[in-house]
Order: C-alpha cells, then structure tokens, then sequence
C-alpha cells in the first residue's frame, strides 16, 4: 500500500486501474480512523477490486471558530491501520493541492442543506459537497461508503450525486458504538475523561426518546422538550438543537412515525458531537 499525495499522481493512478479493468471504491475520511471508519473499509474491500482511502481536513467545512486546527490529525497511525484494513492506495492531499491559489469553485445542494447542520454550521455542506465532488472526480470511484452518523451529509452527498448524475453507488453504513453507547467519532479524542461520561447523554437521549415512543407518546414537540431536560443536566453541555425529521426530506415532523429520526448535536466545551436513530421499528 502507497500513499498519493498529488492530484495529478492519482489521476495517473486511477487511469492505470481504470484501464486495467478494475472498479474502485473510496472511503473519505478526514482521518484519525476509529472502529467505525474500519467497518467502511471492511465493507469497500467485499465491494470493487481496489479500495482507495482518502485522509483530508478539508478546511472549506470548518465555519470560522470551529476546531480544524483542533481536529486530530496521525497519518502515521492510520496508515498501519489502513495496511491492515486491505486498502490499496491512500490519497492524503495537503490543502494547496485541492485548493491552489485562484481556487474559485463550489458545490451547493439547496433544500435539504437548510436544516439542523446546515442551519447551525452556515457553509459547512458547501464545503463538504466542494471536497466529496472534487474526490469523487480524482478518484472516480464506482462505489463511496459513508457513515450513517453524519446523517444530514449521507442524505446530502446522496442528493448531490443524483442531481448530477455522477454514476457512483453511495453507501451508507451503521453507527458504531462504543460499549456505553457513545457513538465513534474522530472528535472524542478531545474530550476530557468528565466530559466524555457527560457525552453520554447523546445515547441515552436516544434511548429515552425510543421508550417515550413505545410507551404510546407521539408528539414530537413534547418528547424534545423532555429529552432537552436530560440533556441539560449535564454540567457542559450546549444543546445545539435536537430535532425529529422526516428521514428523507430531513424537514421537521410534528408527530413520530417509522420515518421519523431524532437528530442531535451537543456541545461539550469546544468539542461538538452528533447522534441520531430512528425511533420505531
Ligand atoms: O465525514 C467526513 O469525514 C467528511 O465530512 C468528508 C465526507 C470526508 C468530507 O470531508
């Protein structure tokens, strides 16, 4: 396994596989590989011939204040961890090369982008749809695998790809947890062992809004209010918003039914983590 750091190295690259007959499947990350990034690999290594990683902290999806320079970053570690997963090629471009001097293009995907994360993190898809279509156009991958745990930028990337038409099968794979619940996440690594136990409170909210449910409560208004009243018995934690949605059109629901998904984001100091799952079936 080698690492590409060069756009035109990788476009060489592909062009050798692509004429060589082989498909490829890539796993964007931005890195510090967790358990839960693994499971996307083991998947893209049962689905197309050459699985490509891409590591990138793409600074166009870091609003001003948030933590890229924060983001943990070990190219050393996760490229053991990549060897050992069967991926065949990384692509870790540095920011200069996806975005040289005079770079003046942009992806934006209306409607589903206004909501949740996109209503509290203002250019963030922007930034994310920019990067996973300049990757996408590198790599020009027939298959990409995503987390279900950025579900707002799955239903995004999804949305994006129809509307252009970029013949690529996007799959999105389950959450993955630690033992106490906690889902994976690259940031956990930056919270504080207190913080981390308060962080729980994501899950267990969760777990909360699925027995409010199954004990006959619909009414989506009145089960966010209670899961807001756990939430904020944690010392720090700044409840970003808690929503229930509409699993496709991501737009707020009044009344829970098998398309409803609660959606969360939650501040613990500068650490911002994000949950979701449905809540029936
Ligand atoms: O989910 C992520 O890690 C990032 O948003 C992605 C898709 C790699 C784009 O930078």
């Amino acid at each position: 396994m080698d690492t590409i750091k060069s756009v035109n190295a990788m476009q060489q690259w592909v062009n050798a596989a692509k004429t060589a007959g082989k498909t490829i499947t890539l796993v964007p990350t931005m890195g510090f590989l967790h358990q839960g990034h693994l499971s996307l690999l083991d998947e893209g290594r049962k689905r197309g011939d050459l699985l490509v990683l891409s590591i990138f902290v793409n600074p166009t999806q870091f609003g001003q204040g948030e933590d890229f320079e924060e983001y943990p970053r070990d190219l050393g570690k996760d490229s053991q961890l990549a060897l050992a997963a069967g991926v065949d090629m990384i692509f870790a471009p540095d920011a200069g090369e996806m975005y040289p001097r005079g770079y003046a293009t942009y992806v934006d995907v209306e409607g589903i982008t206004t909501n949740l994360c996109g209503a509290s993190r203002p250019g963030h898809f922007r930034g994310v749809c920019t990067v996973v279509n300049k990757l996408f156009n590198i790599i020009q991958p027939d298959t990409a695998i995503f987390g279900n745990k950025d579900f707002q930028q799955l239903a995004v990337i999804r949305r994006m790809t129809s509307d252009l038409n970029l013949p690529i099968d996007i799959v999105g794979m389950p959450i993955h947890r630690e033992a106490d619940g906690l889902a994976m996440s690259s940031r956990n690594v930056n919270l504080s062992t207190e913080r981390r136990q308060q962080a729980l409170a994501l899950s267990q909210a969760l777990a909360q809004a699925r027995q409010l449910v199954a004990a006959g409560n619909t009414d989506a208004t009145a089960i966010i209010a209670q899961l807001k009243k756990s939430i904020n018995t944690q010392p720090d934690a700044r409840i970003d918003y808690i929503q229930i949605c509409h699993q496709l059109t991501l737009e707020d629901q009044d009344s829970i039914n098998a398309d409803s998904v609660l959606l969360l984001a939650v501040h613990f100091g500068s650490t911002r983590l994000i949950d979701n799952g449905f809540l029936l079936g």
